[in-house]
């Protein structure tokens, strides 16, 4: 806890009325302020992890009394928790509008997918990757010998001709690249960059994690080889993910984890057949609730439908955007001075002003919640310059424009007591 301060500076932002667009567990959820009271809570943390969605968490409890084992039995509740796991896989690969036989394998998030593709990879050639990703995109790589790391250009047009060069000149086997930048919220063009990474013989994955909530995504359309995702920023709790893609190259590996579910036939001698299919990588009992509150969440974001949240999230991201332009020494990162397509994440900087002074200040005083540091993304904070770190906030479908306010509010109070806040900081 840092920068104690006291009574609030008037607001210069008028609040309007922009309901949330959903219904999300915890939205009324109180914590205590320094001061003793409490207040509700203002989760700016939805690119970390999302508060499920009520629908998610209703279904999910009308399923639970018939949750029993996957796979394993002949009991009727072992029945229909199975054939609910197995329809996970078909509702996520409709959402995504994945080819019919694609892989669907679950996971235990976004991080544990990329490994497992990575772990798939053999000897098949090199993954280029951009200095921009999270560390999830970027560290199961870095630990193979084969890949080649693309510096970002200022433009997104200067970084397509990058990798289309490195990708010309040198053949790879795969091109690994964030859809959205958990950053900045920056979203990149992903049929050009599948059409680019197939025009040099290579594959693509694509990591959804911080897209897949907010914009539609079609495996087909966009040319994607390989998509990525976890349940935890798609408003599903439980901790789940998801690797969709090609079958090939993952029939042709090892199984990630050696275990039952895996296995087809173990010979006493000790030679194992091994599943193909998803089975081949999902050995254990599978994390059922997980999987299946993606899909249920999938569901749900189809039926509020992307336009609306399109709609939602841009008018938020217009509000916050204009607010922090007009707060005197508020500093937006950005990767890309041609981007334009972006989600609901906005990351800052508060001149002389560490990012964990303003973090504890906004959750102290104003029981805000954002996240602070380097994002799991060190390499792009250093490039930004902001080695340190910065702050981020996040938002999503629970969101209201009273959220947005508060923050903006939250933070001109903090800048207009800059100054007391550096003497605390300073006193530690
Ligand atoms: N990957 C998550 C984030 O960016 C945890 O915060």
């Amino acid at each position: 806890m840092t920068a104690v301060l006291s009574s609030p500076v008037a607001s210069p932002f008028v609040p309007g009325y922009i309901p949330a667009l959903a219904d999300v567990v915890g939205a009324d959820e109180r914590v205590p302020l320094l001061d003793g009271s409490s207040v509700r809570y203002a989760n700016f943390d939805y690119a970390a992890s999302a508060p499920a969605l009520r629908s998610v968490a209703d279904r999910l409890l009308d399923a639970l009394p018939q949750y029993a084992s996957v796979h394993r039995g002949a009991g009727a509740l072992s029945q229909i928790t199975t054939h609910r796991y197995e329809q996970a896989r078909e509702r996520i690969r409709r959402f995504v509008r994945a080819r019919a036989d694609d892989h669907v394998v679950f996971t235990r998030n976004t991080t544990d997918s990329i490994n497992l593709l990575a772990h798939c990879l053999g000897k098949r050639g090199d993954v280029v990757v951009l200095d921009i990703e999270h560390h999830a995109n970027l560290l199961p790589w870095q630990c193979l010998s084969g890949t080649r790391l693309v510096t970002a250009c200022s433009t997104v047009e200067d970084t397509l001709a990058a990798l289309d060069a490195e990708l010309a000149s040198n053949p790879a086997a795969l091109l690994a690249i964030t859809a959205a930048s958990n950053v900045t919220g920056e979203v990149l063009p992903i049929s050009r960059l599948a059409s680019i990474a197939h025009r040099h013989g290579a594959r693509i994955l694509v990591d959804a994690a911080q897209l897949v909530a907010h914009q539609p995504i079609s495996v087909v359309s966009h040319g994607i080889d390989y998509l990525v995702f976890s349940g935890h920023k798609l408003y599903a709790p439980f901790g789940a993910g998801v690797l969709v893609g090609r079958g090939d190259w993952l029939d042709g590996a090892s199984p990630y984890l050696a275990g039952g579910g895996a296995s087809a036939e173990v010979a006493s001698g000790g030679t194992v057949q091994w599943h193909t299919g998803p089975a081949r990588h999902e050995a254990g009992s599978p994390n059922v609730l997980g999987a299946v509150s993606i899909a249920d969440a999938c569901e749900s974001l189809s039926v509020i439908g992307f336009e609306a949240i399109g709609y939602h999230e841009h008018t938020l991201r217009e509000r916050l955007d204009a607010g922090l332009a007009a707060i005197d020494g508020v500093r937006p990162l950005r990767i890309f001075s041609d981007s334009t397509g972006r989600v609901g994440i906005a990351g800052f900087a508060v001149d002389g002003l560490s990012a964990r002074t303003v973090a504890c200040y906004l959750s102290d005083h104003h029981g805000i919640g954002v996240r602070d540091g380097r994002f799991c993304a060190h390499p792009l904070l250093t490039r930004l310059g902001y080695p340190d770190g910065a702050v981020r906030a996040s938002f999503g479908l629970g969101t209201a424009a009273d959220d947005i306010d508060r923050l903006l509010n939250a933070l001109s109070e903090l800048v207009s007591r800059r100054d007391t806040a550096r003497v605390k900081e300073s006193l530690g």
